[in-house]
């Protein structure tokens, strides 16, 4: 067990293994057994059963990424406004990205994909264990490709903080400053100190920009531009061609970017 100390609770109790099947099932092993301690952090140099959105698998190769899950307590937080998680860790993901490459495009595509440029840096992964209306425990796992310079070729379009920048980063001190900003962004959230919205839609990939996208149900292709988000973190696109509305508004897995 290690500690970081420029948090209050985000990675104060820490566990780190050599191989895991997933740090997320780790997390909700440990939520299982009772008595978790918020802001517990779990992390792993390589995972077997690492688990991405959309049920698929989540590469890393061992020992030269970032894989962890942070055990977070947010029952202030409505089951209904559990978009308000996603948008905070997006942030922080931010936060670190752009102190660390601050000449880089780094951006959030929606809903929580960390790009830089036209590739994907990072993935999340957020598990909301309910309890009523509310949020009792959510795990928020991050995998965040730093060193890793080869990727196998079935991923779309993966890159690492090795690739942008053709340095080494040591991933203990990535792991205590992404707890920091986490941290920060959760204690913003919390307090409702901040509303975090605009600042997630200042930094999402490819807002106003006219780009092809798929309405995944109507197996369909048009054209417009992401404008808005809304309190459920739907997005909202208007339409410049190929749909009778003037504006669509999607949920996660209803819609596309095709062409990037
Ligand atoms: C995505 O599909 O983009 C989300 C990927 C999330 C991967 C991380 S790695 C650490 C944590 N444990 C998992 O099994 N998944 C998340």
């Amino acid at each position: 067990m290690a500690h970081t100390n420029n948090t209050l609770f985000i990675g104060k109790v820490q566990h780190h293994f050599e191989q895991l099947d997933s740090t997320n099932s780790e997390a909700h092993k440990l939520i299982l057994k009772g008595n978790v301690i918020e802001g517990t952090l779990l992390s792993t140099d390589f995972q077997t059963g690492g688990k991405g959105q959309r049920g698929n698998t989540w590469e890393s190769t061992e020992g030269l990424n970032l894989l962890m899950s942070v055990i977070l307590k947010p029952n202030f937080v409505l089951a209904k406004n559990q978009f308000d998680i996603n948008q905070f860790v997006s942030l922080a993901l931010i936060d670190l990205l752009t102190n660390l490459l601050p000449k880089l495009p780094v951006k959030i595509k929606w809903p929580n994909d960390i790009y830089i440029g036209h590739k994907k840096v990072a993935g999340i992964l957020i598990q909301n264990i309910l309890k009523g209306a509310q949020i009792n425990h959510c795990i928020i796992g991050i995998g965040l490709n730093v060193n890793q310079v080869e990727f196998s070729k079935d991923l779309l379009n993966p890159t690492s903080l090795s690739l942008v920048s053709k340095n080494y980063f040591d991933l203990k001190d990535l792991r205590s400053e992404l707890a920091s900003d986490l941290e920060k962004r959760y204690l913003q959230l919390k307090n409702r100190s901040e509303n975090l919205r605009p600042e997630y839609l200042d930094n999402l990939y490819a807002k106003d920009q006219v780009k092809t996208f798929e309405d995944v149900q109507r197996k369909k292709a048009f054209s417009g531009s992401i404008r808005d988000i809304d309190l459920s973190g739907k997005l909202i696109i208007e339409v410049l061609e190929g749909m009778d509305e003037k504006f669509m508004r999607y949920n996660f897995k209803e819609v596309r970017i095709k062409q990037i």
